[in-house]
């Protein structure tokens, strides 16, 4: 497991009768060539001692969220800087409901609540916890959060119960980890562009033509990227979102403007264009403010189609060309045609008819067409995961 060599991983160890299996995680990444820093809750004390973890991981074992030589070290916000992720195995039915709520009245949740890097959740409790409803509700805001869960298994459990609730395999949660990391570290290689939001198009000192779209689910595809390693640039028209961490974003406002930082920011080895991009701009735009009397004045052309003229480009045109198609009736059909017009091996076609998605809703719900005919349905879904279900798509086509 070559991809864990030299990683920096910060294992919180909660209190549950799974501890003991921590040390083995502890055992394997070290053989595995990690670095382990582990914090222990209070009621993780009962389970384990900071002593043997300490012997294990050849690091200073955190436990106290105010200590004052800990503090002057390494205080909750460098512990989790510190690090290349976290690992939380194993995560009680406690931890996981104060991270589903925000909750920060210990070390470990306040690392967690500070963190900006990957959290993996490995969850381990009684069966009846397990399926409690409030259990899913709180699994529920951590997946939507994008918290990565690990497990848990089926089986038999400490407490003479039987069914899902026991902490993975130390190796299966040893696996994952490298898997996390060799995905990120094939993909660091590869470019990727994004384009998001509308554009506007002048037609005076104040008026514009601009399109209805949030740009959300363009911004989280690009986040979703970064997250798995691409080097992205993010050409956004204007928005209201905050630039993401990481991307490289370039901000513009017309077609004009977007097409030429498209080119500028070409060869990628994937384009998503998602933007909405204005169809028409004013051919005439006056620098006054045009009275209404004289609106008949206003002459329209077309903008380029930015898809379709990268996806016609000899020698800039990405391995992987994937478009979107905004449509209210007929999403299949003009789907499909908008895949062989524009040349793009892939459209992801969105039904704005719908209510709750789409346009301004954190949830989107669309259909994959492929060029080799092939298409599929993906469920409504937070736009989050709708972008990781995407960019899943994209590392395998790519790999
Ligand atoms: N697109 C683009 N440049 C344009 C217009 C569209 O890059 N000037 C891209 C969008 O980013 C999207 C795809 O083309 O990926 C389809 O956009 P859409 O607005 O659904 O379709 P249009 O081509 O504008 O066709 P129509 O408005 O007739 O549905």
């Amino acid at each position: 497991m070559k991809n864990l060599n030299g990683k920096k991983i910060l294992l919180i160890i909660c209190g549950g009768i799974a501890a003991y299996k921590s040390l083995e995680i502890i055992r394997l990444l070290k053989k595995n060539g990690s670095v382990v820093k582990t914090i222990l809750t209070k009621n993780a004390k009962n389970f384990v001692t900071p002593l043997s973890v300490a012997s294990l991981s050849q690091e200073k074992v955190y436990t106290d969220l105010f200590n004052s030589d800990s503090e002057a070290e390494m205080d909750h916000i460098s512990l989790s800087r510190w690090a290349d992720l976290i690992l939380v195995a194993p995560a009680t039915a406690n931890t996981i409901s104060k991270i589903s709520y925000g909750l920060s009245d210990d070390l470990a949740s306040t690392v967690i609540f500070a963190s900006d890097k990957k959290v993996f959740i490995a969850p381990a409790m009684n069966v009846r916890m397990w399926e409690h409803q409030l259990n899913k509700n709180n699994l529920k805001k951590l997946y939507e959060t994008d918290y990565e869960i690990i497990g848990p298994d089926s089986g038999e459990m400490a407490c003479g119960e039987y069914g899902m609730g026991k902490m993975s395999e130390p190796n299966t949660i040893i696996d994952y980890l490298n898997n996390y990391f060799k995905k990120l570290e094939s993909n660091n290689q590869l470019k990727a562009l994004v384009t998001a939001g509308p554009t506007h198009e002048n037609i005076d000192a104040v008026r514009f033509i601009t399109n209805k779209s949030s740009g959300k689910q363009g911004y989280e595809i690009a986040r979703s990227l970064k997250d798995n390693g691409f080097n992205t640039t993010l050409i956004s028209g204007p928005t209201n979102l905050e630039s993401i961490k990481g991307v490289n974003i370039i901000r513009v406002k017309s077609a004009d403007e977007m097409l030429e930082a498209t080119l500028n920011n070409l060869p990628a080895d994937v384009a998503v264009f998602s933007a909405a991009v204005a169809d028409f701009k004013v051919k005439n735009i006056k620098k006054e403010k045009i009275k209404k009397n004289k609106i008949s004045e206003l002459y329209l052309e077309k903008n380029t189609d930015i898809l379709k003229h990268i996806s016609n480009h000899n020698s800039l045109r990405p391995k992987l060309v994937i478009g979107f198609a905004a449509e209210t009736s007929c999403l299949k059909n003009n789907s499909k045609k908008k895949l062989s017009e524009k040349n793009c091996d892939w459209i992801i076609g969105n039904d704005i008819s719908q209510k709750d998605i789409g346009f301004n809703s954190d949830y989107n719900k669309v259909s994959i067409f492929y060029k080799n005919n092939f298409e599929e349905e993906i469920p409504k879904m937070k736009k989050s995961k709708l972008a990781n279900e995407i960019v899943n798509r994209i590392v395998s086509r790519l790999n």
